[in-house]
């Protein structure tokens, strides 16, 4: 048997089970169907080189008997036969690379391109899921899907498949081909094979929890890595290098006894499966020359019988290794399956958002090109068509709403905003601020109530429509790798490179994007680390500006901006929001003063609402919160 025919490092880890293996399995196939035709070529070329390895030592047999026996003490022997015998083993041999190294070329092209679409299918479903599948589950999880699922699948469709196919009809007719040399020897090597393995399977199962020990130490170990990089910050500042540093000594420490144990245990197991084939080899070399020399079997047959026990011992070793990884390869494809089967994000809305021209008596007519006023189509059941002027005027009637069934997080919200207001919402953290404007876009669904926009039932409305209607600036400010023009264009993809300065001028951005080093070509690495926070404020509002919208909705956009800036930013504001409905949520109060409306909520409530002199007069929280009476928390 060949040495590390079974890998002692994966024999003991506990393997991934499927839940549905054949279920997965067909699936996976189906991805492979384009590839149907390279599929065939591959497992002829799989059989070809089981076939020509076991012919290969067939012909030991002749080669033994009719060329090298009779040969033996001849004086001048004819080599003739013998040279044109060991032609064709030659050849058989050289068909056999050649089968060998068109599956795995084959294999190749198979898997690059059935990753592709696998790839694909998950990105493309991805931008599909409604943002409640991400509030669910973690980006961590999301992304080991794109790196260790999709590579084990990789690997198993690349490797474990084909060599599987190979190790089975290796075995298969080496069996069969051991059956006609000599059903005795083989009834030998299949009780000494059975120990071997029953040998094997013990002394795995025991060495597994070792493995899983170390495996345990091991993810403490990157856990604790993650973690310290992550808080860099946070440890300097508190001088703890130390204590960090101690703490990793001892995680690190348990992770060498384990690796350890686990490997001593290994390398007993190698030696212990060497020595088992080679038993295997002895006792079969011992019972098939006793059978010779009794004369029940000739010469050929052993030397041919006997290459066959030293070919047979690894395919079936590696029956189960790779079989081993083609489960935790399902068991990851069914991850992928399974984010792929993810309800995706449904909408049902039927009015859409037109270009539009209004002649002076107000009718609106549709046109296909931008003339910078738009009107919604509305489709009715009697098959005529009414047009709505997009205007902006948004109207919340009783809505309640909960992230999860058991917690009510807005209760009977009701308001109005008439197009061209400006509407702001204040509160403690957590009151539901930013919730409101989730549903605005109809990020989330309501569970009742509604809310109107122009009068049309947002859920009627379709939400590419909808949102194209809306420009937001999150609270978490989010900026892509690019230079600060793309992501201020990200607002209007076809904005032009003067749209983008006006839209920065406007958002106060242009002085400090001017200092930049490559002004608007600099580049932003991911989220913008190397900007300040204010400054990706301002960059966020500019793109939000340039998509020139009649709804605006800010939610703390100038949280981390100074006061100076800020009011240098209200101007352009103030002729930004001219004309438009802005939704302003702000925890400084000095930002809201001049807002037609405010909207004070308190544990998912509206409380008081009014404008900022009328609240001033009532005395009561918002009065609290502007005089600093109320403490936020
Ligand atoms: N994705 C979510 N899933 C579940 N619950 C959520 C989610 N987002 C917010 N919540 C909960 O909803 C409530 C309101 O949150 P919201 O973000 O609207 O508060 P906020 O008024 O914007 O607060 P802040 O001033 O801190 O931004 C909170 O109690 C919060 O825990
Ligand atoms: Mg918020």
């Amino acid at each position: 048997m060949a040495k590390g025919a079974i890998n002692p490092r994966s024999a003991g880890r506990k393997v991934e089970r499927p839940a549905n293996a054949f279920k997965t399995l067909l699936r996976i196939l189906k991805y492979m169907l384009p590839y149907k035709i390279q599929l065939i070529f591959v497992v002829a070329a799989v059989f070809g080189a089981a076939i020509s390895r076991v012919a290969v030592t067939y012909l030991l047999k002749p080669a033994v008997n009719i060329y090298i026996v009779p040969m033996i003490g001849r004086q001048d022997p004819d080599l003739s036969g013998f040279s044109r015998l060991v032609l064709i083993m030659t050849l058989i041999a050289g068909i056999g690379v050649l089968c060998t190294y068109l599956f795995n070329r084959l294999m190749l092209n198979v898997v690059t391109g059935t990753m592709r679409q696998v790839r694909v299918d998950m990105f493309t479903h991805m931008q599909r899921l409604p943002i409640k599948f991400f509030d669910t589950h973690t980006h961590g999880s999301v992304m080991s899907l794109y790196t260790n699922d999709v590579d084990t699948l990789r690997e198993m469709i690349s490797m474990s498949l084909p060599h599987m196919l190979l190790s089975l009809t290796t075995v298969v007719s080496i069996f069969i081909m051991m059956i006609v040399l000599s059903p005795l020897l083989t009834v030998l090597v299949i009780v000494v094979l059975m120990l071997m393995l029953i040998t094997i399977r013990c002394v795995a199962s025991k060495s597994s929890k070792y493995f899983s020990k170390q495996q345990q130490a091991l993810s403490v170990v990157n856990g604790y890595i993650e973690e310290m990089a992550e808080g860099t910050k946070v440890v300097k500042v508190f001088c703890r290098e130390e204590k960090v540093k101690q703490k990793f000594r001892e995680c690190n420490e348990t992770l060498f006894h384990q690796a350890s144990n686990a490997n001593t245990f290994a390398n007993i197991l190698m030696p212990i499966i060497g020595n088992l084939s080679y038993l295997l080899f002895a006792a079969t070399s011992m019972l098939g020359g006793y059978l010779a020399v009794i004369g029940r079997v000739d010469l050929g047959t052993i030397a041919a019988f006997l290459q066959y026990t030293r070919n047979f011992s690894m395919p079936v070793s590696q029956i189960s290794m790779q079989l081993n990884a083609i489960l935790s390869a399902l068991a990851g494809a069914e991850r992928i399956f399974k984010f792929l089967d993810e309800p995706v994000e449904s909408d049902y809305g039927y009015v859409g958002l037109v270009n539009a021209e209004i002649s002076k008596d107000g009718t609106i007519a549709e046109v296909p090109y931008r003339t910078g006023k738009w009107a919604w189509k509305h489709p009715h059941h009697d098959k005529t068509l009414s047009y709505t002027p997009l205007k902006g005027d948004v109207v919340f009637e009783h809505v309640v709403f909960g992230y999860e069934p058991e917690k009510i997080v807005l209760n009977d919200i009701s308001l109005e905003a008439k197009a061209g207001q400006k509407i702001a919402f204040v509160g403690s953290t957590g009151a539901g601020k930013t919730t409101i404007t989730n549903l605005i876009n109809r990020f989330y669904d309501l569970r009742h109530g509604k809310i109107r926009y122009d009068g049309i039932n947002i859920n009627k409305i379709k939400k590419d429509d909808l949102r194209r209607s809306l420009s937001m600036v999150l609270q978490d400010t989010h900026l892509f790798t690019g230079t600060v023009m793309e992501n201020i264009r990200y607002g209007k993809l076809d904005a032009t490179d003067e749209e983008v300065y006006h839209a920065a001028k406007l958002a106060n951005a242009d002085s400090f994007i001017s200092s930049l080093p490559q002004g608007y070509d600099t580049v932003l690495t991911a989220d913008g680390v190397n900007l300040s926070q204010g400054q990706r404020q301002l960059i966020a509002i500019a793109r939000a500006a340039i998509a020139n919208p009649p709804v605006l909705i800010l939610d703390e956009a100038t949280s981390s901006i100074d006061t100076r800036t800020e009011a240098l930013i209200e101007q352009g504001m103030n002729t930004l929001m001219k004309g438009r409905t802005v939704f302003v949520i702000a925890h400084r109060l000095s930002t809201v003063r001049n807002a037609d409306k405010i909207v004070v909520l308190e544990h998912g409530k509206i409380i008081e609402t009014g404008t900022h002199d009328e609240l001033i007069k009532l005395k009561k929280r918002y009065y609290q919160l502007y005089t600093g009476l109320f403490e936020l928390s």
